[in-house]
């Protein structure tokens, strides 16, 4: 959770009134990573329809932000009724800061944040070409599984504990803090 990351970015959860953010970040990504990220082609409108859901109940986004613009992003969406153990995640980075570790710090904050909500099974549709996500899924490998001819993993994250929990509270203070300083920091350099 505390890998350096490039560009000096910093990942925290999206807060309420991002969805625009997340809604541009989706819109950058080049026509391979859209590709990949939502397993075929897909319109703008699809994507502005799926970004304004991003505030819904069940779905937690922890975003990569450089110099406060989003530039990838983790979903993590509960499938079915509001306490089902069933969720999706889904992650997107634009082509620049692909291949830097990104992908891994946002996947272990979703597994954190599912683990926490009591989601005991995480599907991941990935395309079965898709190497460099199934390499990733690999690296947090509890229970996952694939099935490459039509996309579908599953991870089970364990189940939350006193620390689990404590540890996605102290990242999110953290992400507020880094923020906050990150903020202040761009003023002064503007100034
Ligand atoms: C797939 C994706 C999420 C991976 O994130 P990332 O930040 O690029 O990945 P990371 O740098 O954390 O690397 C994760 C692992 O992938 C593998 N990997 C990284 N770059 C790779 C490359 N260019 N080719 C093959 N494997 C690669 C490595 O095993 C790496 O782990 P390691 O560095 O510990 O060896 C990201 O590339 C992306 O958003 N792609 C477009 C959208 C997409 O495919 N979404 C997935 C559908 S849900």
């Amino acid at each position: 959770m505390n890998d350096p990351l490039p560009n000096g970015g910093l990942i925290r959860k999206l807060w309420p009134g991002e969805a625009e953010a997340y809604r541009d970040h989706l819109l950058r990504l080049d026509p391979e990573s859209r590709n990949r990220r939502f397993s075929g082609a897909v319109a703008d409108e699809v994507i502005i329809r799926h970004a304004s859901t991003a505030g819904a109940p069940g779905v937690v986004i922890h975003g990569f932000f450089v110099d406060g613009t989003l530039r990838g992003a983790a979903e993590l969406r509960r499938i079915g009724p509001l306490f089902s153990h069933e969720g999706e995640a889904a992650l997107s980075i634009e082509r620049a800061w692909q291949s830097h570790g990104v992908g891994t710090g946002l996947l272990e904050r979703t597994l954190l944040s599912a683990r926490n909500r009591g989601i005991t099974s995480l599907h991941m549709h990935c395309l079965a070409d898709n190497h460099r996500m199934q390499q990733l899924a690999k690296k947090f490998e509890a229970g996952l599984s694939f099935d490459f001819g039509s996309v579908v993993g599953a991870v089970d994250p364990p189940r939350s504990t006193g620390l689990s929990l404590m540890r996605e509270a102290m990242a999110d203070s953290h992400g507020m803090a880094a923020a906050i300083f990150e903020a202040q920091s761009r003023l002064f350099k503007t100034a």
